[in-house]
C-alpha cells in the first residue's frame, strides 16, 4: 500500500478578503474555513503550513486535535516548500497540495488525484473548462483571447513526493503561482483529472457568500446579509407525586391517581420545554424568569412560562424550528394524551403540529419514575436566529 499525505498551505495573510484576520481562520457557515479544509481529508495524515505569528490562531481555529502547524514563508511556493522539507523525515510516497482557500474540496477530486497517482503520472492537478469569454486588458481597451484549450488549475495536486521536494528545492528562485508550474519546470509530466466547480477558491468577500451558499446555510438572501445560525438547547424537570386526582402535562389535564407537587402547576413537560427554548438564547432558566418565591406564579398555569420563553426568542430574532418533548413515568399512560399535547404545545407556539414531537418512556421500574414518586420530562428545541 502506497502511502499519501496532505501538505494544507494557510500561511497567506488573505489580503484580498476584505476582512481583518487572514481568511483562512474566519468562520464559513459557522466553522473556520481552514477546519473545513482539513476535515475535507478526513482519514488522511496532514500537515498545515501557517504564517509567522498565526499560531493562536491556529489553535483556536483547529481546537486540542490540531497537528503541529509548520512555519511559511513569504510566497506561496515558500510556504509549500517549508511544508514539505518538514514532512520529508517521515516521507510519504505521494503528497496532495492543498490551499486552505478551497475548502469545499470533494472526496471524489481527492480520490481522482490520488487514483492518477497510483496509475504511475507525475503528478495530477483538477482542471475545470473555462466557460466565459476571455479578455485581456490593453490599455484603455479590451483584447479577445480565444478560449480554445484554456482550462483552470485548481488544488489539492498531487505528487510523488521526492520528486516535488526536489522540484521545488531546485527551483525556489522561480516564481509559480501553484505547484504544477514547478513540477513543469522540473519536466514532470502532469496529468489533468476533472475538477469540480464547487471546489471554489474563497478569495473575496463574495466567494464567502457563494461558498456559505454552497454549503447549503445561506437562505438565499442578498449577497454579504448575515447568515442564520441554527441553535439546540435541551431542558429537564421533574416533579413529584402528591394526592390529587389529575395532572397537568404539556399543556392537558391529565386524569391521575395522584396530583404534582409543585409551585405553578407542575407541568413538567412544559417546564422542560421552556427551558430548552431559554437555553437557545442563553437566557438562563425557568426559575430566574419565574421564581417559586413569587405568589403571582402560584397555581400558575404553565403555558405562560412557555409563551414567554417563546416571546424571549422571537425578541433575538429567533424562529423556532422544532420541538421534541420526553415524558419520563410508569403511569399515567400518555399514549391516549399524545395527539392532545401536540396540538396545545404547537397552539402555545404558534407551530405547525409537525414541528411539535411528544414522547414517552418509562424506566423499566428503576428510579424515582420507576418508583412511582414523580415524573420527569426533558425536551429539546431547535431554533433559526437570524
Ligand atoms: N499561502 C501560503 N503562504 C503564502 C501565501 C499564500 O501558505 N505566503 C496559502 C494561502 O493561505 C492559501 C493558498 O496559499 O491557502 C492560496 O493563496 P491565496 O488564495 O492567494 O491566499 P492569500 O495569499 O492568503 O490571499 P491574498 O492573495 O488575497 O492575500
Ligand atoms: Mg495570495
Amino acid at each position: 500500500m502506497s502511502r499519501t499525505a496532505i501538505l494544507i498551505v494557510a500561511a497567506g495573510k488573505g489580503e484580498r478578503s476584505g476582512r481583518a484576520g487572514p481568511k483562512q481562520y474566519e468562520l464559513l457557515a459557522g466553522q473556520p474555513m481552514l477546519r473545513r479544509a482539513v476535515d475535507a481529508f478526513a482519514g488522511w495524515p496532514v500537515r498545515v503550513v501557517i504564517g509567522p505569528g498565526q499560531e493562536a490562531l491556529y489553535r483556536q481555529a483547529m481546537g486540542s486535535a490540531a497537528p503541529h502547524p509548520v512555519i511559511g514563508g513569504a510566497r506561496r511556493q515558500d510556504s509549500v516548500r517549508l511544508g514539505l522539507e518538514a514532512m520529508a523525515a517521515d516521507a510519504p510516497d505521494y503528497v496532495l497540495i492543498h490551499d486552505a482557500a478551497r475548502p469545499l474540496v470533494s472526496r471524489i477530486t481527492i480520490e481522482a488525484v490520488i487514483g492518477a497517482l497510483e496509475k504511475g503520472a507525475d503528478g495530477a492537478v483538477p482542471m475545470v473548462p473555462v466557460a466565459d469569454t476571455l479578455r485581456r486588458r490593453e490599455g484603455k481597451t479590451w483584447v479577445t483571447v480565444p478560449r480554445e484549450g484554456l482550462e483552470r488549475a485548481q488544488t489539492p495536486q498531487g505528487f510523488p513526493f521526492a520528486a516535488i521536494l526536489k522540484a521545488h528545492r531546485d527551483h525556489a528562485k522561480a516564481e509559480a503561482t501553484d505547484d504544477v508550474a514547478i513540477a513543469e519546470l522540473a519536466g514532470l509530466a502532469v496529468e489533468a483529472v476533472t475538477g469540480e466547480e464547487t471546489n471554489l477558491k474563497v478569495t473575496t468577500e463574495k466567494d464567502f457568500v457563494l461558498a456559505e451558499r454552497l454549503l447549503g446555510s445561506f437562505d438565499g438572501r442578498s449577497a454579504g446579509a448575515t447568515l442564520p445560525e441554527t441553535r439546540s438547547a435541551m431542558g429537564y424537570d421533574a416533579h413529584r407525586f402528591t394526592q390529587g386526582d389529575h395532572i397537568w402535562l404539556c399543556g392537558v389535564k391529565v386524569p391521575h391517581d395522584h396530583g404534582l407537587e409543585g409551585h405553578s402547576d407542575a407541568d413538567a413537560g412544559l417546564h422542560a420545554l421552556t427551558d430548552a427554548l431559554l437555553g437557545t438564547i442563553g437566557a438562563g432558566d425557568i426559575g430566574q424568569h419565574f421564581p417559586p418565591t413569587d405568589e403571582r406564579w402560584r397555581g400558575a398555569p404553565s403555558w405562560k412560562f412557555l409563551d414567554h420563553a417563546a416571546g424571549l426568542v422571537k425578541a433575538k430574532g429567533g424562529e423556532i424550528l422544532h420541538c421534541d418533548v420526553t415524558l419520563i413515568c410508569e403511569r399515567p399512560k400518555i399514549g391516549p394524551y399524545r395527539e392532545a399535547m401536540r396540538a396545545r404545545i404547537a397552539e402555545i407556539l404558534l407551530l405547525a403540529v409537525d414541528r411539535v414531537s411528544v414522547k414517552a418512556t418509562t424506566t423499566e421500574g428503576m428510579g424515582y419514575t420507576g418508583r412511582r414518586e414523580g415524573l420527569a420530562a426533558q425536551a429539546i428545541a431547535t431554533v433559526r436566529l437570524t
